[in-house]
């Protein structure tokens, strides 16, 4: 997928001239696209190709990750790291085969012969752990959010900037076709202006508002709780931290960044954008899971992306569906996790205006006869807009998304989503965290690269 950088501005001039052209392209109300594009895309093909690859961090994600990594072709797992020696077990039960574990990822980064290092440790450890691998010349696959907090990612940036290695976040639905569709159409201006983006989604259940059941077996012995901990302030061990440390703000970025990324990953490759927001404004709550947890399980925020409001709404505390809906004066496109829906818009009067009704009875008729003798179609030519649905791939398949990955570092080519587009989108949602914190609205400096009160 191309990066194109496609300013609110740009797509706003050109939709007028292109809508004919999405017309055309939207002819039928229901296609189905290619389940794997990526890999019909791709230019694998010899064995020599192969990347050998370490795995560090093999938990709930990690563990995904890496089952998707060597199932791909030309891909060979050869060494996982993780603080907990269950999932060393894990982790051989997923390659299949005998593979180096350890606790000490840098012996990972040691290894000559590891060319990439897939890392889904909590977020408290990404910018540590991708900041060596970069160091030691490692082509880096880092989970999303990309940053605990906002130095964070300009540090990461800078230390990508300084190699020439391939660094690709994990907000998988960056490479999803139904967000590259979504672009597709919004860039030919099939809704004409955009003028508004909301996006939500709810859960409703202990699993969905983080509170995971730690191992059982789990204890100082088989985890090196002291180096789980990291920068973050020392306490005793706790198996509750280790399994649900998305609750606390030590280690996680809350809903922010554990859901929040991914709407606002998808919108920038769907606006074809990348930037940060102008201004966050967050209001939220714990409302629902009084567990002791001092990250939000409600939390809406309205952004400005340039002159352009996006709402959103996440929320632990009540199940909804998880939907995008980019409007515009044209239409409105819905995007969900297996489709997405182009409801066409007029946006013209279809009927003379119901102020006539405030009009004396012979004026009203007068109007009324006028107003058809003028808009009426002709007689076989009346306008019949169609909503049409695109089925496609979850756009929360790991599988393009790695795929993209491992075929850049083969091919040297850009990702489709590189550290400052991840940076962007992990600002967003520290912004989020800051102004929920704060109690004001936030902006980004520039100049200063940390995030500012914006009263
Ligand atoms: N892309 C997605 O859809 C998605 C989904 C879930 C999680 N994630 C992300 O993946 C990351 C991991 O989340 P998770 O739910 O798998 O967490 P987890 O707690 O289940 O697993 C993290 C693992 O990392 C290990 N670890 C921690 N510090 C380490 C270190 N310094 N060295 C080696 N191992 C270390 C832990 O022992 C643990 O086994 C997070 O950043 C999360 O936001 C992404």
């Amino acid at each position: 997928m191309t990066k194109s950088v496609l300013s609110r501005r740009a797509f706003l001039q050109t939709s007028a001239a292109a809508a004919a052209a999405a017309g055309a392209t939207l002819a039928a109300n229901t296609i189905r696209l290619e389940a794997e594009p990526a890999y019909s895309a791709g230019v694998y093909s010899a064995p020599s190709d192969r990347v050998r690859f370490g795995m560090v961090g093999v938990g709930m994600e990690g563990s995904g990750v890496l089952a998707t990594a060597v199932a791909l072709p030309g891909t060979e797992c050869v060494a996982a790291a993780d603080l907990y020696d269950g999932r060393h077990t894990l982790a051989r039960e997923i390659v299949g085969k005998p593979i180096k574990t350890t606790r000490r990822y840098q012996e990972l980064l040691d290894d000559k012969s590891i060319d990439a290092i897939l890392i889904a440790v909590p977020d408290h450890w990404h910018k540590q752990v991708v900041v060596d691998a970069l160091a030691a010349g490692k082509d880096v696959y880092c989970e999303k959010p990309m940053s605990h907090n906002a130095a964070d990612g300009v540090a990461m940036v800078a230390a990508a900037k300084k190699t020439d290695r391939i660094v690709q976040i994990g907000a998988q639905r960056t490479s999803s076709v139904l967000c590259a569709k979504t672009h597709e159409m919004i860039a030919k201006g099939a809704i004409g202006d955009l003028n508004l983006i909301e996006a939500t989604m709810g859960r409703n259940d202990p699993t969905g508002a983080w509170e995971y059941p730690p191992p059982p077996d789990l204890s100082p012995q088989n985890l090196d709780w002291d180096t789980w901990q990291g920068t973050a302030p020392k306490k005793a061990f706790d198996p509750l931290a280790f399994a649900r440390w998305r609750c606390w703000k030590e280690y996680g970025t809350g809903v922010a960044g554990d859901l929040l990324v991914h709407l606002i990953s998808g919108m920038q490759v769907s606006l074809g954008i990348n930037e940060v927001p102008k201004k966050a404004s967050a209001f939220g709550g714990i409302l629902r899971w009084k567990d002791g947890r001092n990250m939000p399980d409600v939390h809406a925020v309205l952004f400005e992306y340039g002159d352009l409001p996006v709402y959103m709404r996440l929320n632990l505390g009540s199940e909804s569906a998880e939907v995008t809906r980019f409007y515009g004066s044209k239409g409105v496109i819905e995007l969900r996790e297996f489709s997405v829906t182009y409801s066409p818009q007029p946006g013209v009067d279809t009927a003379p205006s119901y102020y006539t009704g405030s009009y004396p009875a012979a004026m009203r008729a007068e109007y009324t006869k006028k107003w058809h003798e003028e808009h009426d179609p002709k007689p076989g030519q009346e306008p019949a807009p169609e909503s049409i649905t695109i089925n496609g791939n979850d756009y929360d398949d790991l599988r393009p998304h790695v795929w993209n990955f491992f075929e850049a570092v083969r091919s040297r080519k850009p990702v489709v989503q590189d550290a400052v587009f991840g940076h962007h989108a992990a600002l967003a949602c520290h912004m989020a965290n800051e102004s929920y914190f704060r109690g004001v609205p936030v902006k980004w400096d520039e100049g200063s690269q940390t995030i500012k009160s914006a009263t």
